[in-house]
């Protein structure tokens, strides 16, 4: 197991955001993470990425334990995050976005300091990182003009800067076309199978989640009502009637 989350709580005044989740996702799988809306995926993911501390519970990467990291320090340590909003700089081209990326990963920022070789090698490295999310040759476009799907790879591209060995993606492919979902789905695939990344992936879309991951945990008000492979979640009856309403007929 790569992440392992015991007992971890979090409730804003009354509410039970995320209480008592445990959670084990294997080494290079596709582990997905499904429920209805205000569930307490983002939530999840702000705690076992530090954005947000938790009131109880523990979080472990690696099999070390890293509850109250902050987000810095965990992605030092190979934890990258992708957003259910996107964090690109809008105004910045695509290699400048990755490059700043790099950068931040090393501690250093743009300077006219900065020695030259360095700056090329970060290019590079930025450069490789864009071959691998598929966006060669755009990297000179402005990110914020590049089409939505595309977009979406950038954010992938950014958190890979990283060089992480998990990575959590909220709603990756969100207000996505048909084909770019598709896109989206094989660089996730890719990933793992190429990169032996660990992908934890909070999604909306079933038929997707389905075909994608190799485990699937189910939340609802905060909890965990069920955690299984695609085929043992899609006859789980307290799935069907908690939330599904029968999605999983197609
Ligand atoms: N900072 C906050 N302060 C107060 N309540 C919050 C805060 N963040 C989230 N919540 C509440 O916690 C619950 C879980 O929210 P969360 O965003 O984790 O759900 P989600 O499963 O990601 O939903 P969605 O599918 O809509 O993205 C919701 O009721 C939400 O309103
Ligand atoms: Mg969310």
């Amino acid at each position: 197991m790569i992440l392992e989350v015991f007992g971890l709580t979090k409730h804003f005044g009354g509410l039970k955001a995320v209480n008592n989740v445990e959670l084990q996702v294997e080494k290079a799988s596709i582990h997905s993470i499904i429920g209805p809306n205000g569930a307490g995926k983002t939530t999840l993911f702000n705690l076992i990425t530090g954005a947000i501390a938790p009131i109880s519970g523990k979080v472990f990467f690696k099999g070390r334990e890293v509850t109250g990291w902050s987000p810095e320090r965990l992605a030092r340590t190979g934890v990258a995050r992708t957003f259910q909003r996107t964090s690109i700089f809008r105004a910045l081209t695509v290699l400048e976005n990755v490059a700043l990326a790099i950068r931040s990963r090393e501690g250093t920022s743009a300077s006219v300091w900065q020695p030259t070789e360095r700056e090329e090698a970060v290019v590079a490295d930025a450069r490789d990182i864009l071959d691998k999310v598929m966006l060669r040759g755009r990297e000179e476009v402005k990110a914020g003009n590049l089409a939505h799907g595309y977009q979406r790879s950038l954010d992938i591209a950014i958190g890979l800067a990283l060089k992480p060995d998990l990575i959590l993606m909220d709603e990756p492919l969100a207000g996505m076309s048909r084909g770019d979902r598709e896109t989206i789905a094989a660089l996730i695939t890719m990933l793992r199978d190429t990169l032996g990344l660990t992908i934890v992936v909070v999604e909306h879309d079933v038929g997707m989640v389905m075909r994608l991951s190799d485990r699937i945990t189910v939340m609802q008000h905060g909890a965990v009502i069920a955690d299984a492979t695609p085929e043992e979640i899609r006859g789980n009856e307290v799935v069907r009637k908690a939330y599904l309403h029968g999605s999983f007929a197609q």
